[in-house]
C-alpha cells in the first residue's frame, strides 16, 4: 500500500509510563514477547510529542529526536521498527519522524516507553489503518515492550500470553487515569546520563547468567493479583511494598548476572536511604528503580510538598 496523503503533518502524544510490577526478559527477541506479565501506572507529566510526515521522495526515514539526529544505535532501532511496521501493513514510505520528550531520554526515565507508544499512533494515523487499542499495544510492543503499556492511561496490566505468535502479549487498562486522584510518583533525578548498558543487552544477560531469575520471576509474576487487588481496595501501604520489592527482585537479578550489572551510582542508594528514613518515621511513600539511577517515588498526594507538587520532575530531590 502507498500512502498518497504525502502533505499531511500527523502530530501525537503518548505519556512515559513506570512498572508497579516490572517486565524483565524476552521469551522472543523478535516479537518482544516477555517472560512474565507486568502492571504500570502511565505518568500524564511525562510526554513524548511525535510528528510525522512522508519522507518517500528522499528514499529513506529521517529521525530527529529532541532537535538533534539521533545516535546510530536509537536510529537503528527505530528503523527496524519501521521496517517492521512497513512489512506487517504492506506500508511501501518512507517517513520523517520529529519527536520531542519533555523529560531525560535514557535514562531509565522511560523514553522508550511513551516514544515507541507515540510512534505507533502516529504512524497509525498518518497510514489511516484505524487499529484497534490492543492492535496498537501489539505494535508498539515491537518496538519497546514496555510502550505497549503507554496506550493507555491509568493502571495497566501487560498480559505475557502464551501463543508464539504473540497475538496474546499486549496491554489492557485496569482502572483509568482519575480512579485515585490522590496517587503520585515523582522522580529524583540523581544523573540525566544516557544508560551505561541498553536494557536489551541486559535483559538477556540477566537470563542467561543471574543464578537469582527464576526465583524472581516466579515471585513477580505471583505479586500481580496481590498487586490488582490492593489497588482494587485502594491499600497505598500494599501497593508501595509490593512495588519496591519487586523492583528490589528485578535489580538483585541484574546484580547476581554474570558479569555482574549495577544501574544504580552512589545517590541512588542515598535516595533510597532517604525514603527508608521518612518510611521510619510514619510517611507513606516507597521506591521504584528502573535500567537507571534515578528513583521513581510513590506517594500520596497529601504527604508531596508543595515545590515537589508543582514540578514533573524534582532535580536532587533530598540535598
Ligand atoms: O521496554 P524496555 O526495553 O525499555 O524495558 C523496560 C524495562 C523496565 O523499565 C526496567 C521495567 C518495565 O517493566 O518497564
Amino acid at each position: 500500500m502507498n500512502i498518497d496523503i504525502i502533505m499531511e503533518k500527523i502530530t501525537v502524544q503518548a505519556c512515559a509510563n513506570i512498572a508497579l510490577i516490572k517486565y524483565w526478559g524476552k521469551r522472543d527477541e523478535d516479537l518482544f514477547l516477555p517472560t512474565k506479565s507486568s502492571l504500570s501506572i502511565s505518568l500524564p507529566n511525562l510526554q513524548t510529542t511525535t510528528s510525522i510526515q512522508d519522507n518517500t521522495a528522499n528514499n529513506c526515514d529521517d529521525i530527529i529526536i529532541n532537535n538533534k539526529s539521533v545516535s546510530s544505535s536509537v536510529y537503528s532501532k527505530t528503523i527496524s521498527f519501521l521496517d517492521k511496521f512497513r512489512k506487517l501493513y504492506n506500508i511501501k514510505n518512507y517517513f520523517k519522524i520529529n519527536t520531542q520528550n519533555n523529560f531525560a531520554t535514557a535514562a531509565g526515565l522511560a523514553s522508550s516507553s511513551s516514544g515507541l507508544a507515540a510512534l505507533s499512533l502516529a504512524l497509525d494515523k498518518f497510514c489511516k489503518l484505524n487499529l484497534s487499542k490492543q492492535e496498537l499495544s501489539i505494535l508498539a510492543r515491537q518496538g519497546s515492550g514496555s510502550a505497549c503499556r503507554s496506550i493507555y492511561d491509568g493502571f495497566v496490566l501487560w498480559h505475557k500470553g502464551v501463543s508464539p505468535d504473540g497475538s496474546d502479549s499486549y496491554a489492557q487498562q485496569l482502572f483509568d487515569q482519575n480512579y485515585w486522584p490522590e496517587f503520585k510518583i515523582f522522580t529524583a533525578v540523581v544523573s540525566d546520563k544516557q544508560k551505561p548498558i541498553s536494557s536489551r543487552i541486559a535483559m538477556q544477560q540477566t537470563i542467561k547468567t543471574s543464578s537469582y531469575y527464576n526465583d524472581w520471576l516466579i515471585e513477580s509474576e505471583a505479586r500481580i493479583p496481590k498487586m490488582i487487588e490492593a489497588i482494587k481496595k485502594r491499600d497505598f501501604h500494599t501497593v508501595g511494598m509490593l512495588a519496591q520489592e519487586d523492583c528490589l527482585g528485578m535489580h538483585k537479578a541484574m546484580q547476581l548476572s554474570k558479569p555482574s550489572i549495577n544501574y544504580w551510582l552512589p545517590e541512588t542508594l542515598e535516595v533510597i536511604n532517604k525514603i527508608k528514613d521518612l518510611q521510619q518515621s510514619g510517611v507513606n511513600c516507597y521506591f521504584t528503580i528502573d535500567a537507571g539511577p534515578n528513583v521513581k517515588v510513590i506517594c500520596l498526594d497529601r504527604d508531596l510538598a508543595w515545590d515537589v507538587k508543582n514540578k514533573s520532575i524534582v532535580t536532587i530531590l533530598f540535598k
